[in-house]
């Protein structure tokens, strides 16, 4: 992981906060991570799913739409109250089946150990602190049943010459002026997997425009 400075979580929350809806036009390049997240995940088997920074709550509507069992629930946590009020505006539909909260950014949640059978984090690490990813990890670890899957997306280092020069930029622009890119920075998410703790099941680098991304699924041993 790069050092560089990231936003602390109240400039994160003002970012968010300001950006709102206008999040959902990353889906250029976020959708097709979410198609390969979503056929790494398994989620025709997942009765109960987390999100951590689940911005609109369009990932988690595409999920319950169409991936999800019928009777499964998911729960959304996200620091931005724009966010949180348009994710639930979104997944309202839903009912009880889904519940969005806001937070103050903490990455330890209430629930039991082994809450879940899914624990769903995209493009959130890539702009958390080194130490704040390591607690989330942490904690999604003990959220997750046995052969659950944590679910993770996020931007990282192009492989070909033209993605990666287009990392590289925008990796100069985080450097200068984080919030320009909404606190994300490019970053490989797989080291930060401690091996002894995960089996990895999936690992995929997905281009689109120029703008890759990171798509890893793993099982908590
Ligand atoms: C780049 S957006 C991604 C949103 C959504 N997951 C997606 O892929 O479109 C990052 C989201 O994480 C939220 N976030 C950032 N830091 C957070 C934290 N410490 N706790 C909870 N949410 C956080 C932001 O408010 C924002 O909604």
């Amino acid at each position: 992981m790069t050092t560089h400075r990231t936003l602390s979580r109240s400039d994160v929350e003002a970012v968010y906060d300001r950006v709102g809806a206008w999040q959902d036009t990353q889906a250029f390049y976020e959708a097709p991570a979410f198609d390969a997240l979503v056929a790494g995940g398994g989620f025709a088997d997942a009765r109960s799913v987390v999100e951590v920074g689940c911005g609109t709550g369009k990932l988690a509507e595409r999920l319950l739409q169409n991936h999800c069992p019928s009777a499964a629930r998911y729960a959304g946590y996200d620091l931005s109250g724009t966010m949180v009020r348009i994710a639930r505006a979104r997944l309202g539909a839903f009912g009880n089946r889904a519940a969005v909260h806001e937070t103050d950014g903490g990455l330890t949640f209430d629930d039991p150990d082994g809450a879940y059978d899914r624990v769903v984090a995209t493009y959130l690490l890539d702009l958390l602190s080194r130490d704040d990813a390591r607690t989330l990890l942490g904690e999604a670890h003990r959220l997750l049943r046995a052969n659950g899957r944590l679910c993770l997306a996020g931007l990282t280092w192009g492989q070909s010459p033209f993605s990666w020069c287009v990392s590289g930029l925008w990796n100069t622009v985080h450097r200068i002026r984080p919030g320009w890119v909404g606190g994300c920075r490019p970053l490989r998410q797989r080291p930060l997997l401690n091996e002894t703790r995960w089996s990895v099941r999936t690992h995929t680098l997905v281009t689109a425009w120029g703008v890759s991304s990171e798509v890893l699924v793993a099982t908590p041993l």
